[in-house]
């Protein structure tokens, strides 16, 4: 058969997700050793020990098995007294939902609130995934773009509510946001909870880059706000903090009501998280807050370096982000982002994602991840700065 008529009689959903924009200049650098490479959303550190050795005792002690679907008790604990020390007021174990990453977490959020027929507004640029994600469970994608101000990237919010519409189900927000930084205020989260209460949307809160908060202390949070027995679904992983991006765990968190509902698509999906990853992800929570505390000064440390080779440059357009660990930037009179990425590849030897890879608003711009060893991005910014002459 064909080829073509093989790809003709699959799902559109799935024919029609897109390809990741950031792994097409990763491809394009593959096999090239001198390249400093910048374009994932990952830090440079392994795993800590601690929480490696959590995950091998559990292996050896022959928690092999089957497991919870909704997570083992002693992990749903565990993030109820994170959370409960995070944010300053108390939760309980039974709406912690464990996940096989955050963006396993994100496509449960979608199955569940959006399919054919509806609307998920998103502003952008926003993580590539998320915007896949609704489109695979079926939805439309309404991306509402930010804007870049020398100050700092802006949302706004009356274009977010304009874009709702008979069909909009669901609002995402991601704050702080991947890439460009942009840290909602608790006067924002107000008005988008207020106007979601309102209108019966669910709010999809994707905070995973909470810890990442350079102003100091936690940003606004939804938790804060929002009313936690409603419609409102938070979307998180262990990837970042505590350097366990290979591990695929994360964790939605959602009213108890859901927990069948949850229990039934984790069931049909991966079937529960491996009983070993999830003793490692409880020693990440209790024991990994030092752990955490470097990752933040390290990624710190990072956005200074990063800021300070690219901000006030004649031909680039860039500020420093409140949140995430990520800097984007544009070089004047370059539009073309993809081909910028791939330039630089080329000819800089640094590799980075390109910004219309995020959706609109993201176009012309480049992502650096600066979750990484200050001698890389030493390298890195020397490279990019003689390259822009
Ligand atoms: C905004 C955002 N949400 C969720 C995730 C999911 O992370 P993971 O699937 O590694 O848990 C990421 C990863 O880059 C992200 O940037």
């Amino acid at each position: 058969m064909a080829e073509g008529s093989l790809l003709g009689a699959l799902r559109d959903e799935a024919v029609r997700a897109p390809n990741s924009g950031i792994y097409d200049v990763i491809a394009h650098g593959r096999g090239r050793d001198d390249v400093v490479r910048l374009w994932v959303g990952e830090g440079d550190t392994p795993t800590p020990d601690f929480i490696v050795e959590a995950a091998e005792r559990s292996m050896r002690a022959g928690e092999t098995f089957y497991t919870q679907q909704l997570g083992i008790p002693e992990l749903r604990e565990a993030l109820a007294r994170y959370h409960t020390r995070l944010h300053g007021r108390s939760f309980a174990a039974d709406r912690f939902f464990v996940t096989a990453s955050g963006m396993h977490a994100i496509e449960l959020a979608m199955r569940m609130t959006a399919g054919a027929g509806d609307e998920v507004v998103v502003p952008t640029p926003a993580w590539p995934n998320i915007l896949a994600a609704a489109g695979i469970a079926g939805a439309t994608v309404v991306p509402v773009p930010m804007s870049y101000a020398p100050d700092g990237w802006r949302l706004d919010l009356d274009r977010v509510f304009d874009a709702v519409g008979p069909r909009t189900r669901v609002i995402y927000v991601n704050t702080p946001a991947n890439p460009t930084g942009w840290t909602a205020t608790a006067d924002e989260i107000d008005a988008i909870v207020a106007f979601c209460e309102k209108h019966g949307l669910w709010l999809v809160s994707d905070e995973v880059y909470t810890r990442f908060y350079y102003p100091g202390g936690v940003p606004p949070s939804f938790y804060d706000r929002a009313d936690l027995e409603g419609r409102v679904l938070f979307v998180n992983t262990f990837s970042k903090n505590w350097a366990m991006t290979g591990w695929r765990v994360g964790w939605l968190s959602a009213p108890p009501e859901l927990a069948q509902i949850l229990e039934n698509l984790i069931q049909y999906s991966t079937t529960g998280v491996a009983v070993f990853m999830q003793r490692a992800a409880i020693a990440a929570l209790d024991d990994g807050e030092a752990f955490v505390a470097e990752q933040v000064r390290r990624a710190a440390e990072g956005r200074r370096i990063v800021n300070e080779a690219l901000a006030g440059r004649n031909r680039v357009r860039t500020v420093a982000p409140d949140g995430a660990f990520y800097q984007v930037f544009a070089v004047e009179g370059i539009d073309d982002d993809y081909a910028l990425a791939r330039r630089l590849v080329d000819e800089a030897g640094v590799g980075m994602a390109p910004g219309s890879a995020f959706g609109p608003g993201g176009e012309g711009f480049l992502r650096i991840c600066f979750a990484r060893s200050a001698n890389d991005l030493n390298e890195a910014m020397a490279r990019l700065t003689r390259w822009l002459g």
